[in-house]
């Protein structure tokens, strides 16, 4: 099976649904025909002011709705970025091939320093795509699904897996993004020109996984529209309306067209009704399940380290391998 490998981060105490949407729901399908790894990525998350206790307990919460989403632990390989020392080792040596510049325009960067200023914005913020890099090479991935937002960061990859073989010789396996077009940037409900983030300033127009369903049913019928009052999908023109029939096509499986014809003739109101429905019955199986994982954090941390031992044997070869190549003297 070819290898799979992809991530999040666990900034805050739920995923949000376009964690879901753009990532989640790729990664469930695909586990079936891929040898996967899914990580938790915990040192990534450390390039912004974390709380100490929140994030060990935010890492958790993120493993569980993993598994509450879908993921297979038994099947695919789910674990802790900072239980495989391999990540930080390799990420070191990549630095040293990646050029600042190179680095400097990576918009993701460009703009969360852009929001926090220069003493705000640490190295490791600068250094997160290279992270990133040494997490999808250490598996010979081929493949990585994500969002929009990362396509950057996998190309950055790509370039940096191509030097480091012409000037080392064989090493790395060039992977590839998978990126699912109708739903690889999911927006802000309040704001639907701006993508929905775990990290958003107001909350008003983030969906939460773990969100009561009342919560999250007020938050679709507050969602920015329109003044046309059509239930079209038109992404330039009626953005608000385009993301909601995006989100409720790809929740309930059902086509775009099946949806502007259900709702032909009916207000935003009714198709907003609809979606709550189909959000709130998906989501709120999930969150029971959460909470029954997180109920036995023993039983959740133990299968978390059998993972990382599994991921550890796969990361430790490919990083021999790199230590070699580049001329570190192996320890006797
Ligand atoms: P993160 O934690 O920001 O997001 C996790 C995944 O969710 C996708 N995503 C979205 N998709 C559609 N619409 C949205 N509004 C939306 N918001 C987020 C992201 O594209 C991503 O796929 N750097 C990564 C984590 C990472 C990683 C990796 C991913 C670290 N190492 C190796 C792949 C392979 C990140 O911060 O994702």
């Amino acid at each position: 099976k070819p290898r799979l490998y992809s991530g999040m981060q666990p900034s805050a105490d739920s995923l949000q649904i376009g964690n879901y949407i753009g990532a989640l729901l790729n990664w469930k399908a695909l586990q079936q025909t891929h040898d996967a790894y899914f990580s938790i990525v915990d040192l990534h998350a450390l390039t912004v002011a974390q709380d100490p206790a929140a994030l060990r307990e935010n890492t958790r919460r993120t493993a569980a709705q993993y598994i509450a989403s879908g993921i297979d632990p038994s099947a695919s390989t789910l674990y802790v970025q900072s239980h495989v020392d391999a990540h930080a080792q390799l990420a070191w040596v990549l630095n040293t091939i990646t050029g600042f510049g190179e680095a400097s325009r990576m918009t993701q960067f460009k703009d969360k320093s852009a929001k926090q200023g220069s003493d705000g914005t640490t190295v490791g913020l600068f250094a997160y795509p290279i992270l990133m890099a040494a997490d999808i090479l250490l598996y010979d991935t081929v493949v990585v699904p994500v969002g929009e937002d990362q396509r950057q960061h996998v190309e950055l990859t790509r370039d940096i897996a191509a030097r480091f073989n012409s000037r080392f010789g064989d090493t790395f396996v060039i992977p590839e993004a998978d990126i699912v077009k109708e739903t690889a940037k999911i927006f802000d409900l309040q704001n639907p020109l701006s993508k929905m983030s775990k990290s958003a300033e107001s909350h008003a127009g983030v969906i939460w996984l773990l969100d009561e369903p009342a919560v999250t049913a007020k938050k679709i019928m507050r969602a920015v529209t329109d003044a046309d009052g059509g239930v079209v999908f038109d992404r330039e023109n009626k953005p608000g309306v385009a993301n909601l029939l995006t989100i409720y096509s790809t929740m309930a499986g059902r086509s775009i067209q099946s949806l502007e014809d259900e709702y032909a003739g009916r207000g935003y109101g009714d198709l907003k009704k609809g979606l709550a429905e189909v959000v709130t019955g998906t989501f709120g199986p999930i969150r029971a399940r959460v909470l029954e994982l997180l109920g036995d954090p023993a039983e959740l941390d133990r299968l978390l380290a059998d993972n990382a031992d599994r991921a550890a044997g796969v990361a430790n070869a490919t990083l021999a391998r790199a230590f070699d190549r580049v001329g570190l003297l192996p320890r006797a």
